[in-house]
């Protein structure tokens, strides 16, 4: 039996660390020319990863943590489309799109708030504009089942898309309902049928805990619900509550949020579930079969995390289009403008609609290192580190190895000469566990650091 109310200590804000640094040190200095000069002196031969984002939604879900455009009028969408052309256009000056593609993501918002012959534009400009798509690339959606059609699917498959992740997050009525987001069992089962029989060899599944009057009973009830949909994998997130970032979360009243020790008891009780359904758990937040690919980067080593999660596509720069999105090239992120009319305005002057980034210097690389090796495979070869980054590793990291001493008490970690190797039960703390690694985090004051509890 783990003691969860021993842990419930390590329930701090902390970086869910998609990136690192984290998108806060992300600055304006780093703009559209300094975007120009790395895409410049990029080497053609790596592969690309596209990332589109489509943020239009109907209504809020109260929960929601993404960028997110509230609209039902659809001449906002038709101009949107027109911009990610212009943008596409723009791009094809700067970068070679003759570039193997093995991933493509559209990402939301909700991508099927567009009609199907609004998704179909879409498709066809990224395929007219970027032509060299490998056999075996991703291609993947995400979808909110309540607006996922037949018709959709027929668009999704033409294109190529062979992953769909759809959003539950919750099946209690009661919880559904404060996060204003009411969905039945069988608007979700009838999307799947849909993706099943449109060929989807992926279906992914969301789920978050930590919503408000969820308690471990109702989290069980949506687990064996959630298992009978035989996705392909799942992935459950800690709800990220930041109302200070987003107004919609405001809507939620805290006292109905379950306390860290629930949470952690969901947690253990979701890694168990899963394990004992025939599913492994991929990194902090997702559970996949045996047969998966994510799971198979796991066994080989090569699981990687980026802005849209777990992934086995290492060594592509990441492209972001669209409001919003987020890029990653070897050794810099950039993030476009999140107000439309900044957007909008950029592309218009005819540059690339980048409104802040970083580069990274050679500590956040080796700490990028580091800590995206223990998120996502809760194990750290130093040895390794050490022969690649040219440094002695217990005496660079002596203050994060100091911060370690409490988590190898509790039997979190084990630091060996060779090793940093984290627990079964260390991985559900693994994003308190990177934390000790994070130079930037250090230099904030714990009550002034602006992220989600890590618990
Ligand atoms: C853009 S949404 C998915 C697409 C679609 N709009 C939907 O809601 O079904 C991406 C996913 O992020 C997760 N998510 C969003 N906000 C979150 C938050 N504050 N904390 C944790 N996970 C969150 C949800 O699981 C959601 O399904």
């Amino acid at each position: 039996m783990i003691d969860f109310e021993k842990f419930t200590k390590y329930s701090k804000p902390g970086p869910r660390y998609t990136s690192y640094p984290t998108a806060l040190e992300f600055d304006s200095k780093f703009g559209f020319s300094e975007l120009k000069k790395e895409f410049e002196n990029q080497d053609s031969s790596r592969p690309l990863s596209l990332y589109f984002h489509l943020p239009f939604c109907r209504s809020a879900c109260y929960f929601c943590g993404c960028n997110v455009v509230y609209t039902s009028k659809e001449d906002k969408k038709e101009r949107y489309i027109e911009y990610l052309e212009k943008e596409m256009n723009i791009l094809s000056s700067l970068i070679d799109t003759k570039r193997e593609v093995i991933q493509l993501h559209f990402g939301g918002g909700t991508p099927t708030f567009f009609s199907a012959s609004q998704l179909k534009r879409v498709i066809d400009l990224i395929k007219s504009t970027f032509s060299n798509f490998t056999k075996d690339a991703e291609i993947s959606c995400e979808i909110d089942p309540r607006f996922f059609t037949k018709e959709h699917m027929d668009v999704l498959k033409d294109g190529g898309f062979n992953r769909i992740s759809f959003g539950v997050q919750d099946f209690d009525p009661k919880v559904q309902e404060a996060v204003h987001r009411v969905q039945s069992y069988e608007v979700t089962k009838n999307a799947i049928e849909i993706a099943r029989d449109g060929g989807v060899k992926s279906v992914n599944i969301d789920l978050i805990y930590g919503l408000p009057y969820q308690s471990f009973e109702t989290f069980k009830k949506t687990l064996d619900l959630a298992v009978s949909l035989d996705g392909d994998r799942y992935a459950v997130f800690n709800y990220a509550h930041v109302p200070w970032m987003k107004k919609t979360m405001r809507k939620i009243d805290e006292t109905t949020l379950p306390d860290p020790k629930v949470k952690l008891e969901i947690l253990k009780y979701t890694i168990d579930f899963f394990e004992n359904n025939g599913y492994k758990m991929v990194g902090m937040d997702h559970f996949a079969k045996p047969d998966d690919e994510l799971f198979l980067a796991i066994e080989k080593g090569e699981l990687h995390r980026n802005f849209q999660g777990y992934t086995t596509k290492g060594g592509a720069d990441l492209v972001g289009i669209g409001l919003t999105s987020i890029g990653e090239g070897k050794d810099y992120y950039v993030q476009n403008h999140k107000d439309m009319k900044e957007y909008e305005k950029a592309i218009d002057s005819g540059i690339l609609p980048v409104e802040r980034g970083i580069k990274l210097n050679e500590d956040d690389v080796l700490r990028n290192h580091v800590i995206m090796e223990l998120m996502s495979n809760f194990k750290l070869d130093i040895k390794r580190v050490e022969k690649e980054f040219g440094i002695d590793f217990k005496e660079y990291f002596a203050d994060g190895l100091s911060g370690l001493k409490e988590f190898e008490a509790e039997e979190l970690v084990t630091v060996s000469d060779d090793f940093i190797t984290v627990s079964p039960t260390g991985t559900m703390l693994i994003r308190n566990i990177a934390m000790n690694f994070d130079a930037y985090l250090k230099k904030i004051p714990e009550e002034k650091r602006r992220f989600s509890k890590t618990v």
